[in-house]
């Protein structure tokens, strides 16, 4: 018969369900999270995201047990962590500021939370081999973290987090310091690391674009609050709020009350129309109409500016009292205009969503 401490073993080697039950966090006079409540899948990359200021590293604190909730409980595979220290809650924590141990090499780094648990030197060994080979950091295990790149320091704070194979990971802008480059590196990193041991992840960040590409779900925070909760697709496409619409890349938002917009969908009460940039084409005002011309609607607009981005041009346009951005992708023969120049902007009523003011 398995033992208690067989039974545990296993236990932590299926990553975890977590789910928040009405938690509030409160600081003095400020709310710091209002009454969440959210469920976390088994083996799910939730990503939240949101402003600076809007509780999303005080959730991940929550869960950690680094600070306590002011009301609320959080479940961890369906139990109460309220009185589980946060030593003992078995999480790998990769925080922004949360650097390595300073006075310890790469091995050293990665040993210590095996150490902690007790395991043999032998299998230590093994276990930190495999993972500096799978960070592709085998030749810098003896180095020191302040001989370290930015990239390759978060490349070791992710392996040490993983590595006592933890059933939760918690990510705390893991990327922030890096530039573009990296992060990109990092963030294919990661998602292979998620694919690889499947560990349910919680990863904070305000870069939409690292949300977007990383989650299988994202949670977007206001004021301590859950604004919405959805796939990427699901919430870039279909955000409910202008806030969302907003936050999650640009959104144009049809504000003047005289622009009669026509959409397949019927406009409930207290909702604004957006359209994102890369649904409206742009061409010249004289251009023929287009063959589906039928399923669109098209204004005349004036060019106020053209950015040009590297893969794409963006317009700012105006008609009447409304201020558009539109993203047209560079490709070749494409007619390119200026400021002053009057164009045909249309795009597809399907394409229309509704959104809270
Ligand atoms: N220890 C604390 N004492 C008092 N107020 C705090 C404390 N920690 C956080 N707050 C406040 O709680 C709110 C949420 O803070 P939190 O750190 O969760 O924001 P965040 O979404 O992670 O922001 P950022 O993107 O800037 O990291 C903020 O108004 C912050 O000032
Ligand atoms: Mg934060």
């Amino acid at each position: 018969m398995p033992s208690a401490k067989d039974e545990a073993k296993e236990e932590s080697l299926v990553p975890a369900q977590i789910e928040f039950r009405g938690v509030t966090k409160i600081y003095g006079q400020v709310a710091a999270v209002r009454d969440l409540s959210l469920t976390v899948r088994r083996g799910e990359f939730m990503t939240i995201l949101g402003p600076s200021g809007s509780g999303k590293t005080t959730v991940l604190m929550l869960l950690a047990g680094f600070v306590a909730p002011s009301n609320g409980d959080i479940l961890i595979s369906g139990k109460s962590v309220a009185a589980v220290p946060s030593y003992r809650r078995d999480q790998g924590v990769v925080f922004q500021s949360y650097a390595l141990f300073p006075h310890m090499t790469v091995r050293r780094n990665l040993e210590f939370p095996l150490e902690m648990r007790g395991m043999k030197a032998v299998e230590r060994a093994e276990r930190v081999d495999r993972f500096l080979d799978r960070v592709h950091l085998a030749d810098l295990g003896g180095r020191m973290p302040s001989q370290l790149s930015g990239g390759q320091q978060q490349r070791v704070a992710l392996s040490r987090a993983l590595i006592a194979d933890p059933p939760v990971l918690l990510l705390d802008e893991p990327l922030g310091a890096l530039d573009r480059n990296l992060r990109e590196q990092m963030q294919d990193e990661i998602r292979s690391l998620h694919k690889e041991f499947g560990k349910t992840t919680i990863c904070v960040t305000h870069d939409q674009e690292e949300a977007l590409t990383l989650s299988d779900r994202v949670i977007v925070m206001r004021a301590g609050r859950i604004e919405q909760t959805g796939t990427p697709e699901g919430l870039y496409d279909r955000p409910a709020t202008c806030f969302v619409a907003n936050f999650l890349g640009e959104a144009n938002i049809f504000e003047d009350p005289a622009f009669k917009i026509e959409a397949d969908e019927a406009q409930p009460s207290g909702t604004l129309a957006m359209i994102r940039p890369e649904r409206i084409c742009l061409a010249a005002a004289t251009a023929p109409e287009r063959p589906d011309a039928a399923h669109r609607q098209s204004v005349t607009a004036t060019v106020n500016k053209m950015i040009y981005a590297g893969p794409l041009r963006k317009y700012h346009v105006s008609f009447g009292k409304s201020a558009f951005i539109v993203r047209q992708h560079v490709g070749s023969g494409q007619e390119i205009f200026e400021h002053g120049d009057k164009v045909r902007l249309d795009w597809l009523r399907s394409d229309v969503r509704f959104v809270m003011a």
